[in-house]
């Protein structure tokens, strides 16, 4: 299924490296962003031509538009199995945002509970902190969940506990949570479960079930930037009675039925909870990439990505001085091609440097907003962490501990990896050409005398009039 690759924009892009040659630039940092679908391109292109703001406009064009719009909602709640009956699909920004936007709707008293797991992106951890009190299930010394330590946690929290949130599968290690698994144990404990899904759902088909199954997903949220649509949409999926039950936490225009200077009879969900004017082209960016992958067949993907996470992994697992962290048995449905890896003795930010300045390849290095899973997975202990807390602290990254992230996209190919697997090698063996320099400030390693500019590829900000 190599042919993905023709369906993704920037496939043929050819970047310089060091030795003054220039190289088809590989792509293996899609666990932060995927390029978009072309396919996607084209149909916001198309649908300039008839946007307009939605819902009250008289003219055609808003007619179009507000009922673009709401299709957009029903493809994205048939992508997870969401009924429109009883599911409101809420357009936010990002999954930050509408993570942000759930936990300032729900409300807790006091002594409520909301359990959380040590291997949360900081986007599902942060926004519950202040707002409840907040447990972390452990995880297993290879980066697994405990169920044992869950299990526990929401047995002595029973009655408080009112949220479990749980990432779907972590941007970390790619390991996968036993997602229903982990709902029936909330709603046997009364609880509501929420599912982070922006790494699983790019990767995975999901289904959050029918409320009357014990394992339904009562929240989901994602993210189009990861799924083939940069165009800055995130969903927040949960009950319409919830969100039709709470006071909305942004409030404005759409958002109300009727205003009088001293009332205010809120609208019903999602205008409810969408206030302002909606982001309408990215929700039709998001629809379409939805609809291309459920075409494409997410088994398909879903096959595809794992033939290329066993070679990556298998191949990875035999150079030596390579530390892959996290599960790395034979279970590769168990986990996404996110792997994340440190070469011995080499600061992870000069092996992404070298991967970029000398191979022409994207990674990620460093802790990936999941500072206190990685933190473990390093085995940092206190004595550590307060060295390099302190010279953070005092603007100084140099020593920031941290791993070289790898994330595969469905339109990755075996010769990727192979770029990559020849690079780690090379490396490996100290074979590399450039005289890299470390930016203290911020922890980066960037070539002597390079002199790369990006106004080769891409210039902005002296657009011109086009001829006719
Ligand atoms: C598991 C997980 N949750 C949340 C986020 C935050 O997503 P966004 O950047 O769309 O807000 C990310 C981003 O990398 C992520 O990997």
């Amino acid at each position: 299924m190599d042919c993905f690759n023709s369906m993704v924009a920037g496939q043929d892009l050819e970047v310089p490296i060091i030795n003054s040659k220039h190289i088809r630039y590989v792509n293996l940092d899609n666990a932060a962003s995927t390029p978009p679908f072309k396919i996607v391109l084209d149909k916001i292109n198309e649908f300039s031509g008839v946007y307009s703001n939605v819902h009250r406009g008289s003219g055609l064009k808003s007619y179009i538009s507000t009922n673009v719009y709401q299709k957009a909602r029903e493809i994205v709640a048939s992508f997870v199995g969401a009924d429109l009956n009883d599911k409101a699909v809420i357009f936010a920004k990002n999954t930050t945002e509408a993570i942000n936007r759930l936990s300032n709707i729900f409300c807790f008293k006091d002594d409520d509970v909301v359990i959380a797991s040590q291997m949360e992106h900081h986007s599902n951890d942060l926004p519950w902190r202040k707002k409840a009190v907040i447990k972390y299930v452990n995880i297993t010394g290879n980066g697994e969940l405990d169920i044992e330590h869950f299990n526990n946690l929401v047995n002595k929290h029973k009655g408080d506990l009112k949220l479990v949130t749980i990432t779907g599968a972590s941007n970390v290690t790619g390991y996968i949570n036993p997602i229903h698994e982990i709902a029936k144990i909330t709603h046997n404990a009364g609880a509501k479960l929420l599912v982070d899904a922006s790494q699983l759902i790019p990767h995975r088909e999901i289904n959050i079930k029918s409320v009357n199954d014990i394992e339904h997903i009562d929240f989901i949220v994602f993210t189009a930037h990861k799924l083939y649509a940069p165009f800055g949409v995130g969903v927040l999926i949960g009950p319409r009675d919830f969100f039709n039950a709470a006071e909305p936490d942004h409030t404005g225009g759409g958002t109300a039925k009727i205003v009088t200077l001293d009332n205010v009879y809120w609208g019903d969900t999602p205008e409810r909870n969408e206030a302002g004017t909606p982001n309408v082209i990215g929700a039709v960016a998001l629809a379409t990439a939805i609809s291309f992958m459920q075409r494409l067949g997410m088994r398909n993907i879903e096959k595809h990505e794992v033939k290329l996470t066993q070679y990556l992994i298998n191949c990875l697992k035999r150079l030596k001085n390579i530390k892959i962290y996290g599960e790395t048995g034979d279970d590769y449905y168990k986990r996404l091609g996110v792997v994340s890896f440190n070469i011995e003795n080499m600061p992870h930010g000069l092996v992404a440097a070298i991967l970029s300045y000398e191979y022409g390849i994207g990674v990620r290095s460093g802790c990936f907003c999941a500072h206190p899973y990685v933190l473990k997975l390093l085995n940092i202990d206190k004595i550590g962490f307060e060295k390099y807390k302190n010279q953070v602290l005092n603007r100084d990254k140099s020593q920031v501990p941290g791993m070289v992230r790898v994330s595969l996209g469905l339109y990755n190919t075996i010769a990727d990896i192979d770029r990559l697997l020849n690079a780690l090698d090379n490396i490996v063996e100290g074979n590399y050409f450039g005289t890299y320099m470390l930016n203290r400030k911020d922890g980066s390693y960037a070539p002597k005398n390079c002199d790369f500019n990006e106004c080769d590829f891409f210039t902005f900000g002296n657009e011109t009039v086009r001829e006719k």
